[in-house]
């Protein structure tokens, strides 16, 4: 008898091991993973980045997002700014001409990027701002008389594609002059400043290195794009470089 029950006992003992047990085991997973929220785990654990770009259009006239290249040209193309001003930085030029200008939104980014390396010792100025039209024709045409029209072509933007005319890009260089508008600025310290520190004001560099069949340029260390904080910061964080490939348009190599 005592047998017996000692049996019987040792069963309900088994019996509930079993169901304790294998009840924890099944539900594990869903358990474990399944906040109370009802989101899965990857949702929580991995949160995604929702970046958004559309916040700006990429393909209308005035847009800080609005990306012109050879196969993206002006439209219209004899569109001008309506809010240039005169950044508050040391320029290559008199303050009158009006190269030295730029939209409002990149002036004051660019006040406050000067202003700030000039405390880390650097000292930098801006050399040419807004190109309108008329003037961008007078510039390919000075690198076609030196370089031939595919060696401008490879440096200089044809009148009506150039991102100087949304006077949102400018050309940097250093006070001294040192290796103004030359692809040895990129070694100079005021060169190795922009390309560490430019995307913290909105800045992207343009043109960058080895990535000619992209932009349709060779590597312009000294030429900044003003983008936006928001921009400039998601591409820096994502490691792409260039518009074309942040935005998945068209690349803008050989179009001629
Ligand atoms: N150097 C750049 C490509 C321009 O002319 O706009
Ligand atoms: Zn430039």
């Amino acid at each position: 008898m005592k047998k017996k029950l000692l049996i019987g006992v040792l069963l309900v003992i088994a019996c509930l091991a079993y169901f304790i047990l294998g009840g924890r085991k099944s539900s594990a997973p869903g358990n474990s993973s399944t906040p109370p929220n009802g989101q899965s785990s990857s949702s929580t654990t991995t949160p995604k980045d929702n970046f958004n770009k559309q916040t700006h259009p990429i393909d209308k006239a005035g847009s800080i997002w609005w990306i012109v290249s050879k196969v993206r040209p002006l439209e219209p193309l004899n569109y001008a700014p309506d809010d240039l001003v005169t950044p508050v930085v040391p320029l290559r030029a008199n303050a009158n001409s009006s190269e030295m200008r730029l939209r409002e939104e990149p002036a004051a980014a660019l006040r406050a990027m000067v202003a700030d390396a000039k405390k880390a010792g650097i000292s930098l100025i801006l050399v040419s701002g807004y190109r309108s039209y008329q003037l961008q024709v007078s510039v390919y045409n000075g690198y076609v008389q030196q370089y031939g029209q595919a060696g401008a072509d490879k440096q200089s933007a044809r009148p009506g594609t150039s991102e100087h005319q949304t006077g949102l890009a400018a050309d940097l260089g250093a006070a001294n002059g040192k290796c103004e508008l030359e692809q040895c600025f990129a070694d100079t310290s005021e060169g190795h400043w922009i390309a560490d520190n430019a995307y913290n004001y909105g800045f992207i560099l343009r043109y960058v290195s080895g990535k000619d069949a992209v932009t349709g340029y060779e590597y312009e260390p000294w030429h900044v794009r003003y983008v936006g904080k928001d921009l400039s910061m998601e591409m820096h964080k994502e490691n792409i470089q260039t518009l074309e490939e942040f935005f998945g348009v068209v690349p803008a190599s050989q179009p001629y």
